[in-house]
């Protein structure tokens, strides 16, 4: 069952929050910035738009997500692409079973009339002229302006809004204007160890102590180099499950080699480096050829 609101005449149809199995695990801390950033602390108080930032991969929209489910909310997921346009964002037009036009509110507005979160995922793929019609949602007024129906739609008291962005190069600069409307910036840094290693447990509930614990050093020692993301270790674990499993060969035990042809598979041949029984070999080879390079330089400069 479809549901529908009236506003200003205009009959619209509503999206469904998202309902997925998405908590956070570890640093509540960056759950208690965003809650924070979302409090009303007075009744002319108006609640902040945050933006969570870092690597593809360091759990972002997992963030997003499950704060808003933590504070008892329904959260509406809005996936930002370079082709949204503005109105895909607010209300588009659709053909009816009886051919007449209907209305359907986007995941934000239906956010917005039903007073849930929603959460703008990759924002920063997104042009300046989508980002523009949400400006005046993310200051004093709170609402926003539909083209197609001519109607202005105010975000329920209890609607808040987060926008996730990352940092690869295939993505639109947000204009200043919009930057300044989407605070505070909340950073992912790269998970502790303690912390890392419940993220894969959580992830991967099926796979043994000893692999996890293989592979979370792996994630450790590469982040010490500012490489990969818990992803890619969850993905590095579900490869080695299935590779076993298909292989008719016992899932309990850690098997190295085979450890490692799934970090190529994943990334690549370079990573292997950081597992914890190549690591150190690694780093002497790293040094030498430090050492090597500065005998060279110095050879030069005698010459
Ligand atoms: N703290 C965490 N608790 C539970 N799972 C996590 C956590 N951090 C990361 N993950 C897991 O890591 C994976 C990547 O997380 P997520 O998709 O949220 O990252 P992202 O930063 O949004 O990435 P992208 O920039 O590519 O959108 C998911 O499988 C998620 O379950
Ligand atoms: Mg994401």
């Amino acid at each position: 069952m479809v549901e529908k609101v009236v506003i200003f005449d205009v009959e619209l149809i509503l999206s469904e929050p998202a309902d997925v199995d998405m908590e956070w695990v570890g640093n509540d801390d960056l759950i208690n910035e965003l809650k924070a950033a979302w409090l009303i602390v007075d009744e002319n108080d108006l609640p902040l738009n945050p933006r969570i930032l870092g690597k593809p991969g360091v759990g972002k929209t997992t963030l997003g997500y499950a704060a808003g489910k933590r504070l008892g909310k329904d959260v509406y997921m809005f996936q930002c692409t370079m082709d949204t346009r503005p109105e895909d964002l607010l209300i588009s037009p659709v053909i009816a079973s009886d051919k007449k036009i209907a209305y359907v509110a986007s995941s934000l507005v239906s956010a917005m009339i039903k007073g849930g979160v929603c959460l703008l995922d990759e924002g920063n793929r997104m042009s300046e002229k989508s980002w523009a019609s949400l400006a005046p949602l993310m200051d004093k007024r709170r609402y926003v302006e539909s083209i197609i129906t001519g109607i202005r739609i105010y975000a329920h008291p209890e609607f808040r809004l987060c926008v996730t962005m990352n940092s690869d190069s295939s993505t639109y600069e947000i204009p200043e204007y919009i930057q300044s409307r989407l605070q505070p910036k909340i950073f992912i840094d790269f998970p502790n160890k303690i912390d890392e290693l419940k993220i894969l447990k959580y992830n991967l509930p099926f796979a043994p102590e000893e692999i996890l614990e293989y592979c979370v050093d792996f994630l450790q020692n590469a982040h010490i180099h500012d490489d990969y993301t818990v992803r890619e270790g969850i993905n590095i674990l579900r490869l080695y499950m299935k590779s076993r499993e298909l292989k008719g060969k016992d899932k309990g035990m850690l098997n190295k080699n085979e450890f490692k042809k799934a970090i190529v598979h994943i990334l690549e041949e370079h990573a292997i480096n950081y597992c914890s029984d190549e690591y150190e070999k690694f780093l002497k080879r790293q040094q030498e050829k430090y050492v090597k390079d500065d005998f060279l330089i110095f050879k030069k400069l005698d010459e």
